[in-house]
Order: structure tokens, then C-alpha cells, then sequence
């Protein structure tokens, strides 16, 4: 029940009607018996800055950011987390003295996605597919998770190179190698993590993936597609008829919501209760109506 005690959490973004951050959020709540509501508000261009003073002036206790507004939100921060600040981007506002702190929790996310089924990204080696916001994140994820090697595959290779130049100069590691997409058969023999961060088999799109040849998929032991919609995409099939696990990107949503709230409570959560609400976010998307 809503009542004096209330703290209040939101997302803003433009648009916010489709996000699914209200239900891990409202679900942890609920769960843990905290009185908490989290709330999505739609924030015109412009006015971001009104947005974020006010949450502060409204004692809101932390918010969470979204397209279009991950990095235009950092110039009105009291403070930035470091790997925040290396990526360029934000996703959660935590409140403190004076205002609000900025941390990324989507790679966090990303990275208890992956140690939850095991998987240690240092000293692993990787091929990462894109070089768009969410590939240039994992990018400087798997370089401060001291990665032994990434191959950074894609279509415009000029974009590859970009990236890699600069994860490699901001994390002193020479551990990006950037390369064309069409070019995939040059990564050297092994057995790779791949990392799919192209927008390439999201729904509607399901039927296309970012690379068909076979010989391929024999170097992958591990694909994990940041795509969730669907549930299994053409690559994490590819992957498994190659002998190797797939996983696709539901459970990164879940860890940057599950990280953000721990962040604003001061607590942590039980693996019990992430997989409660991951839960949830299944029935959600997958067995609509
Ligand atoms: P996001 O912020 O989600 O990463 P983005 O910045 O638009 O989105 O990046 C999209 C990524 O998907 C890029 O790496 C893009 O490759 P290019 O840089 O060459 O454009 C990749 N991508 C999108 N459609 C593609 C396609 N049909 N084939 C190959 N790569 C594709």
C-alpha cells in the first residue's frame, strides 16, 4: 500500500511505455516488503536537466535512464562511476548528498548474466559482433574484466577499428582487435565466448543473423545474444547445432534492474528471488495474453 513511507524510483526516457523495468522493480518490492513504487515518466528533449533537478527537489531515490538519454544525463550528475564514465553512458541514478550519482549497471548486468552460468570473462578470449552503443559497452566491459583477447567483428569496418582504438588507449590493454564482419573466417582457431550485439534477428526480424557459415559457429563453446525477443534467435541456434550453450540477453535486463535496486536500497538479493522475477519477465514476454 502507498502510504507517508513511500519511497519512489522511476525510468526516464522517451519512449517509456513498452519498458519492463516497472515489473522487476515493483516485483523486488513487493518480494521484499519494502515500501517502493517505481514509475515510468516520459521526458520531452530538453528537458532532462528540469527532469533530474526535480527528482532530486521530489526526494525520488533513484531513477533509471533509457534511450535517448544515457549519455546526455551525465552533464547534470553530482558524480560519475568510473566504468560509467569510461563507456560514456549511464542507466541508473543513485541519490546522494547533493544530487545524483551515475553508474552503468547494463554491463554489470551483463557480466552477473555470465557468471551465473558459469562463465568468467577474464582471461577468456571473445568475439564481440557490432560496434554500436551496446557492442562499444561490452567492448570496455570485457577490457576492464582483463579479457585476454577480443575480436571485434564489424560490417563497417571503420566503426570496428574506432571502438577497439579507443577501449584499447582508455584501458592501457591492447586487447581489442578490430576486424571486418566479412572477414570472420580470419579469426584465428580456438574456442571463442561470442558476444552478439548487433540490432541483427530482433523481433520482428527473427529469420536474419549476423553470420550463417558454418565454420564459424565451430569456434564458439559459448554465444550469448544481447536479443531477448525471441527467445531464441537464429544465432543462439546456430551456436547449440554446433555443440555450444547459447543464452540470450533476458537475464542482463535482469541484472541491471536487480543491480540498480540494490544500489538504491544498500542491500543485496538473493539468486532465489532474481530468478522469482525473472520469472515474471518470461511470462511477460513470452506467453502474452
Ligand atoms: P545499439 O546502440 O543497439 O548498439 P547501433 O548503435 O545502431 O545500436 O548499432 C547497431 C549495430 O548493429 C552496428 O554494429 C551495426 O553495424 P554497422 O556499424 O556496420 O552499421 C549492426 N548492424 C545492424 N544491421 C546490420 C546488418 N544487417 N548486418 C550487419 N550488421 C548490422
Amino acid at each position: 500500500m502507498i502510504d507517508g513511507n513511500t519511497k519512489v524510483c522511476g525510468l526516464i526516457g522517451n519512449p517509456v511505455e513498452h519498458t519492463l523495468s516497472p515489473l522487476i522493480h515493483n516485483t523486488l518490492a513487493k518480494r521484499l516488503g519494502h515500501h517502493l513504487v517505481y514509475v515510468p515518466f516520459l521526458v520531452e528533449d530538453g528537458a532532462v536537466k528540469s527532469a533530474v533537478d526535480g527528482a532530486f527537489a521530489l526526494n525520488v531515490l533513484g531513477l533509471n535512464v533509457t534511450v535517448p538519454y544515457k549519455g546526455k544525463v551525465m552533464e547534470n550528475l553530482v558524480q560519475i562511476d568510473d566504468l560509467a564514465e569510461q563507456i560514456g553512458a549511464v542507466n541508473t541514478l543513485v541519490r546522494c548528498g547533493s544530487g545524483f550519482k551515475g553508474y552503468n549497471t547494463d554491463m554489470p548486468g551483463l557480466c552477473r548474466a555470465l557468471t551465473r552460468e558459469g562463465i568468467m570473462l577474464k582471461e577468456q578470449e571473445v568475439i564481440l559482433l557490432g560496434a554500436g552503443g551496446a557492442a562499444r559497452a561490452v567492448a570496455f566491459m570485457c577490457a576492464s574484466q582483463k579479457v585476454k583477447k577480443v575480436y571485434l567483428l564489424n560490417r563497417s569496418v571503420d566503426k570496428a577499428k574506432a571502438v577497439a582504438e579507443e577501449v584499447n588507449r582508455k584501458s592501457g590493454r591492447e586487447c581489442i582487435c578490430p576486424m571486418a564482419l566479412k572477414d570472420h573466417g580470419k579469426v584465428p582457431d580456438g574456442k571463442f565466448l561470442a558476444i552478439q550485439a548487433t540490432s541483427v534477428g530482433l523481433y520482428p526480424n527473427e529469420k536474419d543473423v549476423i553470420i550463417e557459415d558454418g565454420a564459424f559457429y565451430e569456434k564458439i563453446h559459448t554465444g550469448y545474444d544481447l536479443v531477448y525477443k525471441p527467445g531464441t534467435t537464429r544465432f543462439m541456434e546456430l551456436v547449440k547445432s554446433h555443440g555450444g550453450e547459447a543464452y540470450n540477453g533476458l537475464k542482463m535486463l535482469l541484472y541491471q534492474g536487480i543491480i540498480a535496486y540494490e544500489l538504491w536500497n544498500g542491500i543485496s538479493v538473493s539468486e532465489e528471488m532474481a530468478l522469482q522475477v525473472y520469472e515474471m519477465l518470461e511470462r511477460e514476454i513470452y506467453h502474452e495474453g
